[in-house]
């Protein structure tokens, strides 16, 4: 909003009169977006939409880069996530961590989120409702963020954005338009922990979301 205003002033001094100003002719900076993400995140942790706080350590809001092109959206923190309050850090993290690098890329080039913030007990998948109580903040962090491309991992996901049943080794690889941005739906890396021969299929899958948001 700053540089707005300033590019605003730098019109009036130029003489014009008024100007009219699209949403989408200016980018938020940066401070801006850590700002609206710190109030997103003093939301979450006191947020009792649904009974997923009951059981949490902290809510998990998510981590990256704000200006990423893509982002990775999982299910719900697991355990170790819900400990130390950072998206994907257990066993699936480290193996997301691992197939973006071999796209050539860090984890910290792109943003990482969850559809719901709270970790469900026993690591059980959200509910409809509860993922329908939670996605209006996912909603903002994309808003925010303004992603070319949302890389959905697994079902669940591909479910919260799509609001019927996504079967996944039928759907993954697809691309879909969602509200101007391209849903690219895959496998859960948990899944793929489960089915080591799927680790190709994600890592491909991976490595095409990022080069569709950064075509060379
Ligand atoms: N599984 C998810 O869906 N998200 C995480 O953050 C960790 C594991």
């Amino acid at each position: 909003m700053e540089n707005l205003r300033k590019h605003v002033k730098i019109l009036m001094d130029l003489g014009f009169d008024y100007i009219l100003v699209s949403e989408d002719m200016y980018e938020m900076d940066l401070k801006e977006k850590e700002k609206i993400m710190s109030e997103l995140n003093r939301q979450i942790q006191e947020c009792k939409k649904c009974d997923l706080y009951e059981n949490r350590t902290q809510a998990v809001l998510g981590e990256g880069n704000l200006n990423a092109k893509v982002m990775f959206i999982g299910e719900a923190p697991g355990g170790d996530e819900d400990k130390q309050g950072r998206p994907f850090v257990g066993r699936a993290g480290k193996l997301l961590t691992k197939l973006i690098e071999k796209s050539g890329y860090k984890r910290t080039d792109f943003y990482i989120a969850n559809i719901c913030k709270c970790r469900p007990p026993g690591n059980r998948t959200p509910t409809p409702w509860e993922m329908e109580q939670c996605f209006p903040y996912l909603k903002k962090q994309i808003e925010v963020i303004d992603p070319k491309v949302l890389c959905l991992l697994g079902a669940t996901a591909g479910r919260a954005f799509l609001n019927r049943n996504v079967a996944i080794t039928k759907e993954r690889g697809s691309l879909i338009n969602w509200e101007g941005r391209i849903l690219y739906l895959t496998y859960h890396p948990a899944y793929v922990l489960r089915n080591p021969n799927a680790e190709k299929v994600l890592e491909e899958d991976i490595r095409k979301s990022i080069e569709i948001a950064y075509p060379s």
